[in-house]
């Protein structure tokens, strides 16, 4: 399975802090916001990624992770011209996917929590696959209804009487056909390529999986000023709790096998003297 992580749009929701470094730029208490993406894809088990970004910023996203090598990754880089809608990643991410299986995540959404359920949802896909995840102002999101056998009933984007409470969370499992489907969209009123247009297009056809995200997950999106400054409370609250980092990309590489002890310890010694990189020399008491 191979992962995207579109990391495009204009953030005008968080202007003037994007006015010189895009949204997936910003910080989430200690990281930039696209840290949480990758460790999402990373904690799949996915080593290939694909980042999507606008002309301006792509070179920042090459600046901090360059090919992906030094956390065990290959990353490859694609520019999103315009902000045309989300399904449009798999449309630039054609001849990166190459008929595999993907995991898409936006570069915004932050996941925390047992990652098992997502590698489990990966494992299991057949067609495409979505989360639910309850809150209570659905219609800023992609809305799913479900029976009580757990059975999609309608999909919308942002509805404005949604008819269920559960948000789609923007992180989407699907087949290698989703290019080629991504291709045939129209665009919708706003003038996007909607991605709950190309997730209808499995769920017309029965190959379309949603699954809960319960309660003892945590999603969050950091969009906007508030929602940022929620995403980066929450982080700080748990890490000086636990004593733990929450998407440290190098202890999850370390934990995924993607490189030995040896190879990992080199790989910390190259980072600035921090204390992010106290904390990855700690995993390894
Ligand atoms: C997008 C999607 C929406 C999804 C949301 C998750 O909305 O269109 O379906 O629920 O991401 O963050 P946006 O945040 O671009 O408005």
């Amino acid at each position: 399975m191979k992962g995207i992580v579109l990391a495009g749009g204009s953030g005008t929701r968080l202007y003037p802090m994007t006015s010189t470094h895009s949204k997936q730029l910003q910080p989430v208490y200690d990281k930039p916001m696209i840290y949480y993406p990758m460790a999402t894809l990373m904690q799949a088990g996915i080593q290939d990624i694909l980042l999507i970004s606008t002309p301006e910023d792509i070179g920042n996203f090459v600046r901090i992770f360059e090919d992906g090598s030094r956390l065990g990754l290959n990353i490859s880089y694609k520019v999103q011209k315009k902000p045309e809608g989300i399904a449009q990643a798999y449309t630039l991410g054609k001849d990166f996917l190459d008929t595999n299986d993907s995991m898409m995540i936006l570069g915004d959404n932050i996941f925390h929590g047992d990652h098992s359920i997502i590698r489990h949802a990966a494992e299991d896909n057949g067609g495409a696959t979505i989360f639910g995840y309850k809150v209570r102002d659905p219609q800023r999101y992609g809305v799913v209804e479900f029976d009580e056998h757990g059975k999609v009933l309608s999909l919308e984007e942002k509805p404005s009487k949604p008819k269920s409470n559960h948000a789609i969370p923007g992180l989407y499992v699907m087949d290698g056909e989703a290019p080629c489907r991504a291709v045939h969209l129209e665009p919708s009123k706003r003038g996007e390529y909607e991605i709950v247009d190309l997730i209808k297009t499995y769920f017309e056809e029965d190959q379309l999986t949603a699954a809960p995200l319960g309660r003892g997950f945590v999603w969050l999106d950091a969009g906007t000023p508030s929602s940022l400054n929620d995403a980066s409370s929450f982080i700080r609250t748990i890490e000086e709790r636990a004593g733990i980092k929450i998407a440290c990309l190098e202890e999850i590489a370390l934990r995924e096998g993607f490189f030995d002890g040896d190879s990992y310890v080199r790989m910390v010694e190259e980072l600035p003297d921090s204390p992010y990189r106290d904390y990855c020399f700690s995993v390894l008491e």
